[in-house]
């Protein structure tokens, strides 16, 4: 990875340029579109803080993405400015980031790890519609019980069986043991035609799923299957932070893959993005989308460039290099949360190159996690475990704050 950074001038050059080269509402007869400017009277367009100001000058143009710019240049042409920074977004990203092969790739912006993660099953599960004569019930979802509830929630959307595979409590990976007599009770059901989401990483504890040994499983079964990974969490982390990882285009077991801007690149909510290998998309075309040029392939529908241009600016703001450091920074103070979490002997699950710690609940009074809003896995029950995410504004301060608060209980609980 060594895209370069580019400085803020040449940031709000670059971005201009695109806005120009956008159809203008001002200047062109515009009259068939149902898309103008945000409203004149709440968003003021000559406010002297937009002159500097890319991503909000976009968010006012308000262009619509609709559709997906990876396919050709078919699509709605008066935003072609701004399409062109999505385009070179997804192929950074697949390519940079996840190893892609140059020009392979397909891709968008969609809304969230959410979107995209169920925009991978419906693609899958189109696939094996059309190329395997399959109907929606010999479809198997296969997931760890560790994985995001969107898998849940595409499945139920999809009308596809979820095959849910439980992990071994300390690895947190698949318990491989279950994972045979699981597949085998599906393909009992029926089920002919596996989509696996593996996660880098999991919500909760930051676990990265292991590629290899069900991948091996599933062709020494002969079984048909398409891979997703799950990087709506760990995407913008784990590959900077360890250069070893499978987890990426490289890999020939890899399909598809779900990034969330909104978390770790801090860019607003609504930022994610969907990458998958070219020959795909295609399986969602919605033909009935005729009045959008180059038809739609999304869930979403219309949707910003700001979000696009957002995404951008980030990555071009820092650099490969600088993002770096920026990962290495988070991952020093999770090392130093972890090393301090050992002295108190208390137990805990972290991936060494994610900056998430999952603490036993049972080790920690809840009164103290409950005022530094540490995260629950349930609020139905009980909790079993505390999730600390040492994002950004968590820092060294903060981390002492609730460690001296742990200490300070731990030896009361001893005195008492
Ligand atoms: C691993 C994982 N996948 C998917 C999602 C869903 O992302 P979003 O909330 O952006 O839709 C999350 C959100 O926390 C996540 O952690």
């Amino acid at each position: 990875m060594n895209w370069k950074s580019l400085t803020k001038d040449e940031i709000l050059k670059r971005v201009e340029e695109a806005l120009a080269e956008n159809g203008n509402y001002d200047s062109i007869p515009i009259l068939g579109i149902p898309g103008t400017y945000l409203d004149e009277d709440e968003f003021y367009r000559d406010a002297p803080f937009l002159e500097k100001a890319p991503f909000l000058k976009t968010l006012i143009a308000n262009p619509n993405h609709i559709g997906c710019h990876t396919m050709g240049n078919k699509s709605l042409g008066i935003f072609k400015g701004t399409q062109e920074i999505e385009r070179e977004l997804i192929n950074l990203c697949a390519e940079e980031i996840f190893k892609g092969e140059k020009g392979q790739q397909d891709g968008y912006v969609a809304t969230g790890g959410t979107e995209a993660n169920i925009e991978a099953m419906w693609i899958y599960r189109n696939y094996y519609i059309k190329e395997y004569g399959a109907s929606a019930n010999q479809i198997g979802v296969l997931y760890s019980e560790d994985t995001h509830y969107s898998i849940a929630k595409g499945c139920d959307l999809l009308q596809v069986k979820s095959i849910l595979l439980p992990v071994n409590k300390t690895t947190r990976q698949i318990d491989y043991s279950i994972m045979d007599q699981r597949i085998g009770l599906a393909k009992k059901h029926g089920i002919k035609y596996f989509i696996v989401v593996l996660n880098m990483s999991t919500t909760l504890f930051g676990s990265v799923d292991e590629i290899e040994p069900i991948m091996e499983y599933l062709d020494d079964q002969r079984l048909v299957f398409k891979l997703h990974i799950d990087a709506a969490f760990g995407g913008f982390i784990y590959p900077f932070t360890n250069p070893y990882s499978q987890h990426n285009f490289a890999n020939p077991r890899v399909s598809s893959i779900s990034i969330d801007g909104h978390k770790m690149l801090q860019t607003p909510y609504g930022t994610g993005l969907f990458l998958i290998r070219k020959g795909f998309m295609h399986y969602v075309a919605t033909d009935e989308a005729q009045y959008v040029p180059g038809l739609d392939f999304t869930i979403c529908g219309s949707r910003s460039g700001a979000n696009a241009i957002v995404i951008w600016m980030l990555l071009m703001n820092y650099g490969a290099k600088g993002w770096k450091a920026k990962m290495d920074e988070l991952m020093e103070r999770t090392e130093y949360l972890c090393t301090r979490l050992d002295e108190m002997g208390i137990q805990y699950y972290r991936n060494p190159h994610i900056n998430i710690v999952t603490i036993k609940a049972n080790s920690i009074p809840s009164k103290i996690a409950l005022k530094y809003e540490l995260v629950a896995d349930t609020y139905e029950a009980p909790p079993s475990w505390w999730k600390i995410v040492v994002m950004s504004h968590v820092k060294y301060n903060v981390l002492d704050a609730f460690l001296k608060e742990v200490e300070t209980s731990l030896l009361i609980k001893k005195l008492t």
